[in-house]
């Protein structure tokens, strides 16, 4: 039997990947699961789009390309920086990956390693702990509820800091919760920053996904010296439904840039060349699809919310960013659901699966035990209909 080392075997497959994959089953023994386990838009990717990609292939551009991205992606990626937050990048500030979980990778493995600690806010995208794990790194953890907005304080931040802390890791708004940090928040929170000497990791990958009067800030551009310390990443996927297409990005200081078009140009060479040229076409583009598809999160966020308001012990917090609504469900530990005993968070997603064919994510995946996850990237009627389900279910 070959050993695994320690790296690999310390690491989780992801669990929103996982609880498809039991959907997925479910659904092929012939069972209707209403599905809403997935961060991804369930909208087609633009036409527009994908036709720039046939033209790219058809024009010969199948080849590798620059490791970092082809100067024509990395100048789009700059300039779309330059029209939402006035914030100026060259070029080679900016790195294109394979995904946006592969930019957060290669940024943590070009910052940290062994003994260095990474503080993270809970709850957290599930990746973030396995990420840091496989860099060698350690991670702190900071807690927060639904009633503190579940947004970390600049206090809780400053506490949080010990001598070997090297980063921070943000992620504005938020996957799982929905979040949405205001400038002032992130602003007091970019003065401990600057106080402690912190790099920071600013996960925006739902930038363009915000609702109400919400607003997205983009941490770099908030205080002076700030974007020197700062690592912005975000990508195609959320904003133009592109997740299978796997373009990423970061923005930051030339030589941390530098440093993770290394370490992918050793380990995938490159960013996939018509996925980069769909990518171009989408920055570039119209973005009007980019509007019809916030509004459509906007319409069924507000659907979730009112159907989980009048559900029996559920204490619910409107997102005011992303696509997901994040749920205290723990009134319901110790009771009986549906025949199954219901202990925890896992318990009550297997029972919610197995008895009413409702597939959310358990809290414990995000860091968050008592809570769960629901993504409204599904249909208004299909959300209708497992809301339905799972109202059922709960009394
Ligand atoms: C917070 C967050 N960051 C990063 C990603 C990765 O996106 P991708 O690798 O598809 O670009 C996701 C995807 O679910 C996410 O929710």
């Amino acid at each position: 039997m070959i050993a695994l080392s320690k790296m690999a075997a310390a690491v989780q497959p992801s669990a929103t990947l996982a609880a498809g994959a039991k959907a997925k089953q479910m659904k092929a023994e012939g069972i209707t699961v209403y599905d809403f386990s997935l961060g991804e838009p369930d909208f087609a990717t633009p036409e527009h789009i994908c036709a720039a990609a046939v033209k790219a292939m058809q024009k010969g551009h199948t080849r590798y390309t620059a490791a970092g991205g082809t100067p024509e992606l990395r100048s789009a990626v700059a300039r779309s920086y330059q029209k939402m937050y006035g914030i100026s990048y060259t070029p080679d500030q900016v790195v294109v990956s394979s995904g946006a979980k592969h930019s957060l990778h290669n940024a943590l493995a070009a910052t940290v390693g062994p003994g260095d600690e990474v503080i993270i806010p809970t709850p957290y995208w599930v990746s973030y702990s396995d990420l840091v794990q496989m860099t060698g790194a350690s991670y702190v953890l900071v807690p927060t509820t639904l009633e503190s907005g579940f947004k970390m304080t600049a206090e809780q931040l400053r506490e949080a800091v010990t001598p070997r802390s090297r980063l921070l890791m943000l992620n504005s708004p938020s996957n799982p919760t929905g979040a949405v940090y205001t400038r002032q928040e992130l602003e007091a929170i970019a003065d401990v920053v600057l106080e402690k000497n912190l790099v920071v990791l600013s996960d925006e990958i739902y930038e363009r996904l915000v609702f109400g009067d919400a607003q997205a800030t983009c941490f770099a551009t908030l205080r002076p010296g700030l974007a020197e310390r700062t690592i912005t990443i975000s990508g195609a996927s959320k904003t133009y439904a592109m997740t299978g297409w796997r373009v990423g990005w970061a923005l930051g200081p030339v030589s941390v840039i530098k440093a993770m078009g290394n370490v992918q140009s050793q380990q995938t060479g490159c960013p996939c060349s018509v996925s980069q040229s769909a990518a171009l076409a989408a920055l570039e583009g119209d973005q009007e699809c980019v509007e019809i598809m916030r509004q459509e999160f906007e319409a069924r966020r507000d659907l979730v919310c009112q159907r989980l308001q009048n559900m029996p012990g559920v204490k619910s917090f409107v997102p005011p960013g992303a696509f997901y609504a994040f749920f205290d469900v723990s009134e319901h530990f110790g009771r009986t659901l549906g025949g199954r005993k219901v202990t925890d968070s896992m318990s009550f997603c297997q029972a919610a699966l197995e008895c009413a064919h409702v597939n959310v994510v358990a809290g414990s995946a995000f860091g968050a035990e008592g809570y769960v996850r629901l993504s409204f990237a599904a249909s208004r009627e299909q959300l209708q209909a497992g809301l339905d389900r799972l109202e059922a279910f709960l009394k």
